[in-house]
């Protein structure tokens, strides 16, 4: 793609290829060249990009996904046409999903994009960039889901209106949007997460309880249990969707829409003929057409201000692109996360190697609130040349200190209060004294850690 002098961008994407040792890596680059079919399409400013489950396996390099190597990830795009095509004038934001964006053909992680000209759908003016990309192949997933449930449920028997709904995967990009999709619908929904840290976001997103998925597995082995559930959006897959299925009411519908917990199912039919139980598939990346689309985005739209005071949206750089993919497989990533492909980072780190207070092997560090941090920003605990050691910061776990790793970074912007408390225990040194009183600084085998505010800077 070439540069253009429109001010556009200086032409950069984040490229995923295949190394000489046969590894998948991504890396920040100058804008590739589309080639064949590819280069056939409007061009498009990319403004901002969603961040989905689909582009984290494109990273990766996952065949399924990955259809083309090398390759510009993202299936989500909203930006400014900068030539007038799908009826629209050059200059109209616009919204593009799906359609082999960075899957057969390069995506949205770039500052420039030209998308076959049946993907581009009017951007509704209620929806900057980045809210749409917030809302983005995730947010058309869900209304999808919740339509195809709306149909298939059978009539005469029990009302999807009356029971509780299922969401799993809650504290994911897609989990988040149904259980303020479904709650906005007037449904009682039970959000299903392995996260503590999620509890909060998802009750302020209209989540009636939040459940760890290892309640739902009881009387393991039973085909059926007693029913509960009147619908289930499901974005996990697995034992986690078996377990469900066998607890949905007679005639209550489930969406099969992810496989971030697997790709199996091992259930009966029991659920289906003695229930009549209906379990529908979704697939956004085929369905629906240019013009449903077009009707879909005025009603997400209509979704965001509900949406928007609570959803966690982590703001990306091109060059933050792979740390967030390889969150994302882990299922360690809260809510949703958009690139701005013109972005750059701004660092401001606050040291917190002092005014610990040690009591045997823990330490305990209190800070307050760091001044200063704004919408968008992400503020992440980092340690560098850390020791072995587990943590938690205010109550909730984070991922253990590792010595033999250089660095250790963990996004904390969700779990900082007012008042703070990190807590690590490490085994102490052999020989080094077990007490000392008043506040000290933390060793330096346990490593250096500190606060970083990141910030995302757009020039002019
Ligand atoms: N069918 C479609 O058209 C369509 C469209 C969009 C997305 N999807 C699929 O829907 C799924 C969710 O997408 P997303 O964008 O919401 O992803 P996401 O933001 O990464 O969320 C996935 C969530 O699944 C949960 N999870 C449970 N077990 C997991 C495991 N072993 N590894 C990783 N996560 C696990 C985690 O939630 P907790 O920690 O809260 O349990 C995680 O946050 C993906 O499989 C994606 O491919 C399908």
């Amino acid at each position: 793609m070439n540069e253009r002098g429109d001010g556009a961008s200086s032409g950069r994407c984040w490229l995923v290829e295949r190394r000489a040792d046969g590894s998948v890596a991504g890396r920040v680059s100058r804008a590739i060249e589309p080639r064949g079919a590819a280069a056939a399409g409007p061009l498009v400013r990319v403004e901002a990009a969603g961040f989905n489950y689909k582009d984290a396996l494109a990273c990766s390099g996952h065949p399924g996904v990955a259809r083309v190597l090398p390759l510009v990830p993202g299936i989500d795009a909203a930006g400014t046409l900068l030539e007038a095509a799908a009826g629209l004038a050059a200059g109209a934001p616009v919204v593009i999903t799906g359609n082999g964006l960075g899957e057969a053909r390069p995506g949205a992680f770039a500052t420039l994009l030209r998308p076959p000209a049946e993907a581009i759908v009017p951007r509704p003016p209620a929806l900057s960039a980045r809210a749409a990309m917030a809302l983005g192949t995730a947010g058309l997933t869900v209304l999808l889901a919740i339509d195809r449930l709306a149909a298939a449920a059978p009539r005469g028997q029990h009302s999807p209106r009356d029971g509780e709904w299922l969401v799993t995967g809650a504290s994911g990009g897609v989990g988040m949007l149904a259980v303020a999709a479904l709650a906005a619908a007037g449904r009682t929904v039970v959000a299903v997460s392995r996260k503590p840290a999620a509890a909060p976001i998802l009750t302020a997103l209209g989540a009636a309880s939040v459940v760890h998925p290892d309640t739902l597995g009881g009387e393991p082995g039973k085909p059926l249990v007693r029913g509960r559930w009147a619908g289930v959006i499901d974005t996990v897959g697995g034992s986690l969707l078996a377990d469900a299925l066998r607890a949905v009411l007679p005639g209550g519908v489930v969406a099969a829409i992810g496989m971030a917990g697997g790709v199996e199912l091992a259930t009966t039919v029991y659920p289906f003929i003695l229930r009549g139980v209906t379990l529908c598939g979704i697939d956004a990346a085929a369905l629906p057409t240019q013009a449903e689309r077009a009707a879909l985005w005025p009603r997400l739209a209509g979704l965001w201000p509900r949406v928007q005071p609570h959803l966690p949206v982590t703001t990306l750089a091109l060059d933050e692109v792979g740390d967030w993919a390889a969150a994302l497989l882990r299922g360690a990533a809260l809510g949703r996360a958009v690139v701005l492909p013109a972005a750059r980072v701004e660092r401001h780190a606050i040291n917190l190697a002092g005014a610990w207070e040690r009591a045997g092997d823990v330490w305990r560090r209190s800070f307050g609130r760091p001044t200063g941090v704004e919408a968008g920003e992400t503020v992440r605990l980092v340690f560098t040349t850390p020791g072995d050691a587990s943590m938690t910061l205010n109550g909730v776990a984070l991922p253990a200190l590792r010595g033999d790793a250089p660095a250790w970074s963990h996004d904390v912007t969700a779990l900082l209060g007012d008042r703070n408390e990190l807590v690590l225990s490490a085994d102490a040194l052999p020989g080094a004294a077990t007490d000392a009183p008043g506040r000290i600084e933390l060793p330096r085998h346990l490593g250096q850690p500190a606060l970083e505010i990141v910030s995302h800077v757009i020039d002019p």
